[in-house]
């Protein structure tokens, strides 16, 4: 039987798992995966780049003026990943640090950035057939999105993971407590920003992941997805 093809939105705080249970899902389904944090925070890397960050400002004038010469594309590297590229660059190390990390709540509050962002979004998944996360993937990039899912887990929870990801990629100076006030604080700018601020779209799905395994989450997004396309 031929399946429709539909968009899945998956949306919710920093650092819960939405990724990974976002690529599992896309690649048990042949879908493709769009992570548009990652778009905000290449934005973010461009912006550290040319100097255009100090301390908590953004030099929204200049950065007005470069937006349309910034170009975000995701490529599928050997092992199957996608990875980030900022004007044909790849990024997906840089943009994992905590340099970006620590500023990308201050780029992505804003309206133009995000209005860039959205088109390019859009544009994507156009043809449906796509897994997107984020945080208003939901509430704005699709409203009419198919199946869509708010993911949260605890912030003590969400540091921990974080935290071992760091670890695992090599960070030897980032401590626990910095990675927990970072995913305090971004909790805080992300649901208290003037632009689309981070919340359930009404018809969204609700996933506390605290203590569900990476199977189990996988497992569940699955079934949600199975009973989609068969309505
Ligand atoms: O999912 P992430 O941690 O990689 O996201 C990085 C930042 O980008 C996060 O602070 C919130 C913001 N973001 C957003 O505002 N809208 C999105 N659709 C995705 C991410």
């Amino acid at each position: 039987m031929k399946q429709r093809l539909i968009t899945v939105a998956i949306d919710g705080h920093s650092s819960c798992g939405k990724s990974t249970m976002a690529k599992a899902l896309a690649r048990r389904i042949g879908y493709a995966y769009i992570d548009t944090g990652a778009m905000y925070r290449a934005v973010t890397l461009y912006c550290l780049e040319h100097g255009m960050i100090k301390g908590d400002e953004v030099n929204k004038p200049r950065l007005r003026r470069h937006i349309p010469k910034i170009e975000i594309t995701f490529q599928v590297n050997e092992e199957g990943k996608s990875e980030t590229y900022l004007n044909g660059k790849n990024v997906e190390k840089e943009i994992r640090g905590m340099e970006v990390s620590n500023k990308v709540s201050l780029v992505s509050a804003i309206g133009f950035v995000r209005r860039a962002m959205v088109a390019q979004q859009q544009a994507m998944g156009a043809k449906k057939g796509i897994v997107m996360d984020g945080r208003d993937i939901g509430t704005v990039v699709f409203p009419d999105a198919e199946l869509k899912v708010f993911v949260t887990a605890s912030a003590q929870v969400r540091a921990e993971r974080r935290f071992k990801e760091l670890q695992g990629k090599g960070d030897t100076t980032t401590t626990f407590d910095e990675v927990l006030a970072n995913v305090i604080e971004r909790d805080r700018i992300d649901s208290t920003r003037k632009e689309s601020p981070l919340r359930q779209a009404d018809d969204a799905l609700l996933l506390d992941n605290s203590h569900l395994t990476l199977e189990e989450q996988d497992q569940w997004l699955y079934e949600q997805f199975v009973l989609c396309v068969k309505v």
